[in-house]
């Protein structure tokens, strides 16, 4: 099963709340909230206040991509502010492994993020202490931008990496999908996907996010 995960990065940020109700009601499985400090990647986004506020207006499950250094020290503050998962950058987490635990310590689940260019060998060590990997399809920073066909088979090698560590955990992928762009990483492994200029762009919001979910 597809899960889609809009992300709020394209909303339109004056109404925030109705943009979130929008994806609820159009069948979304989960909120993906971009968070970005203007150092990891060149661009600034929303911190922990802005979850808590969106926090009030939906039930969906609240999925945090951290595209910040030193990620450790926001885990606390995302998490009380109704973070359902964090996910964090391999290549920003200096201790990886603690940060996970960190994070699980705050009772949420735990995801780490890859660059298009970083070798899946950063977490190899890491494969049964998170419960996603993120795999970015753009180099993090912008919504909007062009899917880099050549994670395709990263997102098999790491399916493949996974089953023989006995594992089924969810490999996400985040930027550029649409609807043709969804059939090749579902067919390579990826069970999320993260999409924002594709739903939030649509006239049809809730058709954008089936389009998605039905593919296999
Ligand atoms: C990029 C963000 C993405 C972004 C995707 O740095 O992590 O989540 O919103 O946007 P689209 O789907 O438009 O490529
Ligand atoms: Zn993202």
């Amino acid at each position: 099963m597809i899960k889609v995960a809009p992300s709020i990065l394209s909303a339109d940020f004056s109404c925030l709340g109705e943009e979130i109700r929008k994806i609820e009601a159009g069948g979304a499985d989960w909120v993906h909230i971009d968070v970005m400090d203007g150092n990891f990647v060149p661009n600034l986004t929303f911190g922990a206040p802005v979850v808590a506020k969106i926090r009030k207006v939906t039930k969906l499950f609240f999925d945090c991509h951290l595209m910040v250094e030193h990620p450790e020290t926001y885990i606390e503050a995302f998490a009380k502010a109704g973070a359902d998962q964090i996910v964090v950058h391999a290549e920003a987490a200096k201790h990886l492994h603690r940060c996970l635990q960190q994070i699980h310590a705050q009772g949420v689940k735990a995801g780490v993020a890859l660059n298009p260019a970083s070798s899946l060998s950063l977490v190899e060590e890491v494969l049964p202490d998170a419960d996603l990997f993120l795999l970015m399809t753009v180099n993090p920073g912008f919504g909007g931008q062009k899917f880099i066909p050549t994670v395709l088979p990263k997102i098999s090698r790491l399916r493949r990496m996974l089953q023989y560590a006995g594992l089924t955990t969810d490999i996400q992928v985040d930027g550029g999908i649409n609807a043709e762009t969804a059939e090749l990483v579902a067919g390579a492994g990826a069970t999320v996907l993260v999409a924002g200029s594709y739903v939030y762009g649509a006239d049809d919001a809730a058709a954008a996010i089936a389009s998605l979910k039905a593919v296999r």
